[in-house]
C-alpha cells in the first residue's frame, strides 16, 4: 500500500478548498440569485441555509474525509456497511456536473478570445445564441456541433488535465495563482464598476430587501441550493480534499475560512456586476431591472459584456479581466470535481492514479460534447436543475443522516473537537441529527411538490 498524497502546507488545502468553492457559482450565479430572489433581502435565507445546512455540513465533511482517510465511497463505508452507495452517489453527481460545468468553461474560454476584438459588436445576445451556441430550437432537435464550443472544450480540458495531472502536489501549486489572482481582478472590476456613473442604482437594486419575497418557499429553496452549489457539498470534493490533510490539522477553523473567503468573493461579485448594470441602465436611460433582468447564464455572457462595450475607455482591458476571472475562479472548482471522482475509485480499486485521471477526463470529455451540440444549452439548463434542487439536496439529507442517526454527530465532533482550535458546542450535534434533517427534507419535499403540481 502506497503512502496518501499530502498537502504540501495548510495554506495548499485552505487554497484548494476555496478554490473548489468559489466559481462560475460565485461570479454569475450568486448575483444573478440575489437579484431575483429579493435583491437585499435574499442574503437572509443565504445566511440561514448558511448556519443551518453549509457549516455544518462542510464541517462534517472535512471530518469525514479526514478521519476514515478516504474518498467519499470508502468513507462512508467505514461509517457504516453498506452506506458505500452514498460515496458512489456523490461521485455521480461530481460526474454530472463536471460535464456541464466544462462547457460553461468553454464559452468563457471562447470569450477570452472574442474578449480581444469585443466580437460580439452591437448584440451581444445574438452572438452569443447565434455564432456562439449556435443554438436550435428546442432540446428535441440536437442538430450537430457548434465548433466554436467544441475548440473551447478541448482547451477547457486540456486545462483541467493539466492542473490535475499530478495530483495534489499539482494542485497546490496551481490555486497559489488560481485563488488571489480573481480576488484581485474582482476587486479591480468592483472599483471600476462603483466609480461609474449610476453604479448606485445598480447596487440599490442588488442590496435593497424586498421582504415579500421572504414568504415565497422558492427563495428558500433557492437559497438553499445556491448554498450546497457553492460550497461543493454533497459531491464528495471536500470529504476527498480532506483525505489529503496530515494527522495533526485543523477542522473547523480551516471550515470557517473556506466560508468566509467564498461568501465574501459572492458578495464583492454582486457589486461588480451590479454595479455595471447600474451604468449600463443609466447610459441608456432605463430600468437596472430591465437591464439585468435577464441574467443567468446571459448575465456573464452577454449582458455583462454589452455594459462593458460601453465603458468611455478600455473596454478591451475590463471584459479580459472579467473572463480571466472567471476562467481562474472557474478551473479549481472543476478539477476539483475530477479529484472528488478519482480519489473514490483510486481509494476503492487502487488503480494507478495518473491513469484514472486521464481515463476520467477523456470520459469527461467526450460526455461534455452533448453540451456542445445545437441542443446543448437546453439540456445544460434542465441537468442544472435537477442536479441542484434534488440531487445536492437528497444526498445532503443522507449525509446527515449517516452521521447523525447511524455514527452519531456527538461521535464526530469528539473526533474533530480535540484537533481543532475553534471547539464546537452540543449545537452541532443537534443541528446535524435534527434541524439539519428537518430543512433539507422539507426543502427538498417542497421541491419534489413543485415539480409534480
Ligand atoms: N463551488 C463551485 C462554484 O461555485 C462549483 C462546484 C460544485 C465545485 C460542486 C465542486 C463541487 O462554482
Amino acid at each position: 500500500m502506497q503512502d496518501r498524497e499530502r498537502w504540501s502546507t495548510r495554506t495548499a488545502f485552505i487554497f484548494a478548498a476555496i478554490g473548489s468553492a468559489a466559481g462560475l457559482g460565485n461570479a454569475w450565479r450568486f448575483p444573478y440569485m440575489a437579484a431575483q430572489n429579493g435583491g437585499g433581502a435574499f442574503l437572509i435565507p443565504y445566511f440561514i441555509a448558511l448556519i443551518t445546512a453549509g457549516i455544518p455540513l462542510i464541517i462534517t465533511e472535512f471530518a469525514i474525509g479526514h478521519k476514515f482517510q478516504a474518498g467519499a465511497p470508502i468513507a462512508f463505508s467505514r461509517i457504516k456497511k453498506g452506506w458505500e452507495s452514498l460515496g458512489w452517489l456523490t461521485i455521480t453527481a461530481s460526474f454530472v456536473i463536471i460535464t456541464y460545468y466544462s462547457v460553461i468553461m468553454a464559452w468563457v474560454t471562447d470569450y477570452l478570445w472574442y474578449s480581444l476584438k469585443a466580437a460580439w459588436a452591437n448584440a451581444p445576445k445574438d452572438f452569443f445564441f447565434g455564432k456562439v451556441l449556435q443554438i436550435s430550437s428546442g432540446p428535441g432537435e440536437l442538430g450537430g456541433f457548434s465548433i466554436p464550443v467544441i475548440i473551447g472544450l478541448i482547451l477547457a480540458w486540456g486545462a483541467i488535465y493539466w492542473c490535475i495531472r499530478n495530483g495534489v502536489r499539482s494542485v497546490g501549486k496551481v490555486v497559489k495563482w488560481t485563488v488571489p489572482l480573481p480576488v484581485i481582478m474582482l476587486g479591480i472590476l468592483v472599483i471600476r464598476a462603483l466609480t461609474l456613473p449610476g453604479a448606485i442604482d445598480g447596487v440599490n437594486f442588488y442590496l435593497n430587501p424586498d421582504f415579500s419575497k421572504l414568504l415565497e418557499p422558492k427563495v428558500w429553496a433557492s437559497a438553499y441550493g445556491q448554498v450546497f452549489f457553492t460550497l461543493s457539498l454533497a459531491t464528495g470534493v471536500m470529504i476527498a480534499y480532506a483525505s489529503y490533510l496530515p494527522k495533526k490539522s485543523d477542522i473547523t477553523n480551516n471550515a470557517f475560512i473556506t466560508v468566509f473567503a467564498n461568501c465574501g468573493i459572492s458578495f464583492l461579485a454582486g457589486f461588480a456586476v451590479f454595479g455595471t448594470m447600474g451604468y449600463m441602465a443609466f447610459t441608456k436611460g432605463a430600468l437596472v431591472s430591465e437591464v439585468a433582468g435577464n441574467g443567468g447564464i446571459g448575465l456573464a455572457f452577454w449582458t455583462y459584456p454589452e455594459a462593458i462595450s460601453l465603458l468611455p475607455f478600455g473596454s478591451v482591458i475590463f471584459s479580459l479581466v472579467f473572463f480571466i476571472m472567471l476562467f481562474t475562479l472557474g478551473i479549481d472548482s472543476a478539477f476539483s470535481l475530477i479529484e472528488s471522482i478519482v480519489a473514490g475509485l483510486v481509494d476503492k480499486w487502487g488503480w494507478n492514479k495518473k491513469k484514472v485521471v486521464r481515463l476520467t477526463c477523456l470520459v469527461g470529455f467526450i460526455i461534455s460534447l452533448i453540451y456542445a451540440t445545437k441542443g446543448g444549452l437546453y439540456w445544460l439548463d434542465i441537468v442544472d436543475k435537477y442536479i441542484n434542487n434534488f440531487g445536492m439536496v437528497a444526498i445532503g439529507l443522507f449525509e446527515v443522516i449517516a452521521i447523525g442517526w447511524l455514527y452519531k454527530s456527538s461521535k464526530l465532533r469528539s473526533y474533530f473537537n480535540p484537533i481543532s482550535e475553534i471547539k464546537l458546542g452540543r449545537w452541532y450535534d443537534v443541528m446535524i441529527a435534527v434541524i439539519t434533517p428537518i430543512v433539507l427534507g422539507g426543502i427538498l419535499i417542497w421541491n419534489i411538490v413543485q415539480e409534480i403540481i
